[in-house]
């Protein structure tokens, strides 16, 4: 096994599931993107089994530009001509052969294996007997496993053909940009990090919600369902990011220390926490089995067991068809130890983080109404806030996985934790509960959050404009 050295940027991308839903909607976006701020000028070798040639492959790059975030002329002429196609079954090592002959004389290709993770160990053992695997990169799409022990055994397949430094899990959530603004945000106030403890938080709260259902792929999602697919990963990324201890430096390696510490501090979910629920209509998505028991939205309550934490409830919810888009946080501070006023304050000051699609920080303080009574209303000081049109998460982790930064990248012992996390949860006796779309889910999941508040609705993001 030949190491790529740290600094050393990969000189070819293949990308595996180039046909796919994935490679579509995000990857095409990314690579031109990339291409666009002049920072992709390698061959792109697009694999998958579907027939196709490369005309057809650069067909399906402009549809997919078409779809999401529109042809930008010179940059997809420029990517079009970095296309290549290599078209095979990835159990046949002549696909990996016609592979390494597209490399050409590239010595350190980035494999980016955008399929289902139960073909990576297939791929990543025909790109290592093939000589694919000599000096290159992998970067392996999440969900990561299936569960725990599927993880490891992932694990194992990718870590016998690269070296860890080599291998890249992928969770977007980390490339996007209000993510990585919480540890900066967090560890750059010093305002905030002296109350960001149990003496003075409530309860935090994470909703992810989609108004849109499971769009074309119900033969991934029902094999999936909420938890896997996003609680697992991104929502308890964004745990670990709001919750971690500051790292003595901004080092990947120090850095994700404290992260993996933080989510090997978070107990395995106890089932009475969650509630799961499923749209009424998704049996009738294709894809999906006649009588799928597979969750659509879950709420869950957790709960961190270290000192800074203790006691404080973490409440995370997720689903498809929901009232609107948008992934939100709210950190319920605790009131003051009397009101003087001899009001009854509806709820307290708060911290809310508004991840996507649109982005923002703000804190809920209360205020004195004008007039004579001591009576105030609740006021929201923002702290920034704008459209989310930064790098997207795809063009960055792409670039940073060809540049070899591991920093916005999930490291094992993190995604282990991830999984230990919602081992009892994975699996349930009891059918999920029905739910309207457009609604917030099942009313049980009202029951999780105590409280007269209960969970926090976020806005739908406003209208953009477009330009
Ligand atoms: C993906 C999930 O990882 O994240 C999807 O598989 C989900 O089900 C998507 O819709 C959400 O990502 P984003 O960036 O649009 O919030």
């Amino acid at each position: 096994m030949t190491e790529p050295g740290p600094s050393s940027r990969s000189d070819a991308l293949v990308f595996f599931g180039a046909t796919g839903d994935l490679a579509h909607k995000k990857v095409f976006p990314a690579l031109q993107a990339m291409v666009k701020r002049g920072h992709l000028n390698v061959p792109v070798i697009g694999v998958a089994k579907a027939g196709w040639n490369l005309e057809r492959l650069r067909a399906r790059a402009r549809e997919s530009l078409e779809t999401h975030g529109g042809v930008d002329a010179a940059a997809f002429d420029k990517l079009s001509s970095l296309l290549r196609y290599v078209d095979g079954d990835y159990r046949e090592p002549a696909t990996f052969d016609l592979l390494r002959r597209a490399l050409g004389a590239a010595e350190r290709p980035l494999h980016y294996l955008a399929i289902p993770s139960s073909l990576f160990s297939t791929v990543v053992a025909g790109l290592g007997r093939s000589g694919c695997a000599r000096g290159g990169r992998v970067v392996a799409e999440k969900p990561f496993g299936h569960d725990l022990a599927s993880a490891q055994a992932l694990n194992r397949s990718l870590l016998a053909v690269f070296p860890e430094p080599a291998v890249f899990r992928i969770d977007h959530y980390l490339g996007k940009e209000p993510v990585e603004n919480l540890l900066y945000f967090r560890f750059s106030n010093s305002v905030l990090e002296s109350i960001w403890n149990c003496d003075h938080v409530d309860s935090v709260q994470i909703t992810m919600a989609e108004s849109f259902g499971i769009a074309g792929r119900g033969s991934f999602y029902d094999q999936t369902g909420a938890i896997r697919d996003v609680i697992e990963n991104h929502l308890l990324q964004v745990v670990a990011c709001l919750a971690m201890d500051a790292p003595s430096s901004g080092q990947p390696e120090t850095l994700r220390d404290q992260k993996a510490r933080l989510l090997q501090a978070i107990a395995p979910i106890d089932p009475k926490n969650v509630v799961r629920g499923q749209f009424r209509g998704y049996h009738d998505e294709p894809g999906v089995a006649a009588d799928s028991r597979v969750e659509t939205f879950a709420a869950v309550q957790l709960q961190i067991d270290n000192p800074r934490w203790a006691g404080v409830p973490f409440y995370l919810r997720t689903g498809k068809r929901l009232a609107v888009t948008c992934t939100e946080v709210l950190v319920a501070m605790k009131g003051p130890p009397r009101s003087p006023f001899g009001e009854t304050l509806e709820r307290p000051n708060y911290v809310r983080f508004r991840l996507g699609p649109d982005v923002a920080i703000a804190l809920g303080v209360r205020s004195k109404t004008p007039g004579e009574a001591m009576v105030g209303r609740e006021v929201e000081l923002l702290a920034s806030q704008g459209v989310s049109d930064e790098m997207d998460a795809y063009e960055r982790l792409l670039g940073d996985a060809m540049k070899g930064d591991p920093l916005l990248f999930a490291r094992e012992d993190a995604v282990e934790a991830e999984w230990r996390i919602v081992t009892p949860i994975l699996t349930s006796a009891t059918p999920p509960r029905d739910y309207e779309a457009g609604s917030w889910g099942p009313a049980e999941a009202d029951r999780l959050v105590g409280g007269a508040a209960g969970w926090h609705k976020p806005q739908a993001a406003p209208a953009r404009r477009s330009s």
